[in-house]
Formats: structure tokens, sequence, C-alpha cells
């Protein structure tokens, strides 16, 4: 499941809900956390659930991802015992303290499919990179996880608020060390768990620029999508995620030089190519592939 982009909708949001089919992201995440105030829970719900079943799977554009209520209360149990009927794509779990809070939320998804007569496929996106225990439980990833866990994201905002801290950028606007550290070990664990690393949106959603300059930054680096909270940000991420017509020419010259190897290397140019070139290369022509 291809996820460059996320786009967060408020649940309980009448309005910004009837906007999204005019908008093509890879996932919409309909959102009953942190953007629906407590008093709006269960017309968040409500209307989620109204939002996914009048969207059969078979007729949706983007993928329909849910964000539930992090496991500290029985709110994520109320949340997928009106949200499951609807059968979302995935779930986003917020405040991920580790592998085993997936899993618990993957044993839960169990049940409700079941109850409700869907296959087992609903997915998991997990931010685990928003609470102090989150961060540190990075390479727990590392020894297995889940199979429906599909990504890993972070949130500097919500570790902020955790760490009791008064602001998380320093003078010049940049992130301080531990935000950078976590945004680090959010990468290094979505890899050794085999998913896909997305990385937290742009808040300033009225700068383009910044944001299409940071998604060519991290997709350098490895990242495979980013969170988003406006509309305006999908297409500016799907450009930041696009490989140049360079990478996509060497890309398509890198596979050529392996269509008959006699041994895992070959070389292209007078430089030598071997298997991390190759993977990298395929990895660019799926990119260049979605974004077409
Ligand atoms: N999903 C769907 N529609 C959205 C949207 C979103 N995330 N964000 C904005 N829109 C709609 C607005 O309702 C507005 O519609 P209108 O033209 O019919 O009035 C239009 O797009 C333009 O929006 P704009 O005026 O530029 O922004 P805003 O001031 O209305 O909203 C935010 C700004 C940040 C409040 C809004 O983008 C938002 O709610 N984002 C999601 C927040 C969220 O879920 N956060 C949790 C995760 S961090
Ligand atoms: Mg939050």
């Amino acid at each position: 499941m291809l996820l460059r982009s996320m786009l967060f909708i408020p649940g309980d949001s009448e309005k910004k809900l009837a906007k999204a089919d005019e908008i093509t992201a890879d996932a919409l995440i309909l959102d009953l956390e942190d953007s629906v105030a407590a008093a709006r829970k269960d017309a968040g719900r409500a209307l989620t659930a109204e939002f996914l079943k009048s969207h059969a799977p078979s007729a949706r554009k983007s993928k329909l991802f849910v964000r539930i209520n992090p496991l500290e209360s029985d709110a994520p149990m109320r949340d997928l015992a009106a949200i499951m009927a609807g059968a979302p794509d995935g779930i986003v779990l917020p405040k991920a303290t580790g592998p085993a809070a997936v899993q618990s939320i993957a044993q839960q998804l169990e049940e409700h499919e079941h109850r409700v007569g869907l296959k087992p496929a609903t997915v998991i996106v997990a931010i685990s990179g928003e609470t102090a225990t989150g961060v540190l439980s990075a390479a727990a990833y590392a020894k297995g996880v889940s199979s429906r866990l599909a990504g890993l994201s972070w949130g500097p905002w919500d570790l902020a608020a955790d760490l009791g801290a008064a602001g998380n950028t320093d003078e010049t606007g940049a992130f301080d060390f531990t935000y950078k550290l976590a945004q680090s070990l959010t990468l290094l664990a979505a890899k050794a768990a085999g998913v896909q690393a997305i990385d937290t949106p742009h808040t300033d959603f009225k700068d383009e620029k910044k944001l299409l300059a940071a998604c060519k930054d991290i997709r350098r680096q490895g990242w495979n999508g980013k969170l988003a909270i406006h509309p305006a940000q999908i297409a500016v991420i799907h450009e930041g995620f696009k490989p140049s017509a360079e990478e996509v020419a060497h890309a398509q010259q890198v596979i050529k030089a392996f269509e008959t190897p006699e041994s895992g290397v070959a070389s292209l140019n007078g430089i030598m190519l071997d298997l991390p070139h190759l993977k990298q290369a395929q990895r660019t022509m799926d990119l260049h592939k979605a974004g077409q």
C-alpha cells in the first residue's frame, strides 16, 4: 500500500468530510483523536462510521484510515466498535508505546473483523515517536511486530507535551536535538520492521516551498511519505516524492545492467553496481510509476 500522503480530516467535521471526495491523497485519516474535542467524540464516531459506509472499499479514490484514541482509556475500544462495520483500510494508533501496543490493536481488529464479516485485512500505522516511551521503544520493532503494521510515524508536538517542554525548536526554527533523534529513531524502527516511514506533518500549511524542500530531503533519507493537515499539501507532497527525470533514467540503466548478470555485480559507466543499487533503482521506478 503506497502511503506517500496521508491527510488528516477531523472526524467530527461535516464540512471538511464533505470536501473529501475532491481530494486524492494516498490515504485520508479520519481523526477521532486530537482534532476532536472530548465532548464531540461520540458525534465524531457516528459521522466517521457514516462516511466509511457511504464510501465502499471498491469505490474509494484514497485509502481510508481512522485515527483512534490512544490505548490508555476505553475510548479506542469505543472507536473500533463504532467504525469497523465501515471497513476502514487502516487504523492509525497514536501514542503507540511499542510493538505490544500494535499487537493489542491487531488482536482487537481481528475480533471486530470477525464480528462484522470482514477479511482480516485492516492495516495499522502507529505513531510511535510522540511520547518518551514510544521513542525509546524504537529498537523493539527490529525484533518483530504484527504483520498488520504498515507504517510508523512520529509527532514532535505531543512529544514536547510529554516531556514538559516549553518548545521544541531553537532560535533558528530547527527542531531541538531530542526531536531530531525521535525522527531518526522512527525512520530506523520503520526500516527495521520492514514498514513505511511516514514523516510528521508540516503545520505551516501556507508554506508550500518549505514543504516541497522538506519532502525532497526526507525522500533522499529513505522516508516513504508525509502526513498532511491541509488538502493543498497533497499535490506538493506528491511532487516532492517524485523522482527526477535524471533519477528515473539512471534507475532504468541500473535495472538494464542487471538484466543478464553473470554475478551479483554489474557496471555502469565505470562504476560498480551491486544489490543495494538494484534495490534503490527498483524503488525509484515504483515511486515514478506511482506518480504518473
Ligand atoms: N480536510 C478537509 N478539508 C479541509 C481540511 C482538511 N484537513 N483543511 C481545510 N479544509 C477545507 C476547509 O474547510 C476550507 O473549506 P471551504 O473553502 O469550503 O471553507 C478549505 O479546505 C480551505 O481551508 P483553509 O481556509 O485554507 O483552512 P482552514 O482555516 O479552514 O483550516 C485547519 C485550517 C488547520 C484547521 C484545517 O486544515 C484542519 O482542520 N486540518 C486538519 C487538522 C487535524 O486533523 N489535525 C490533527 C492531526 S495533527
Ligand atoms: Mg497528537
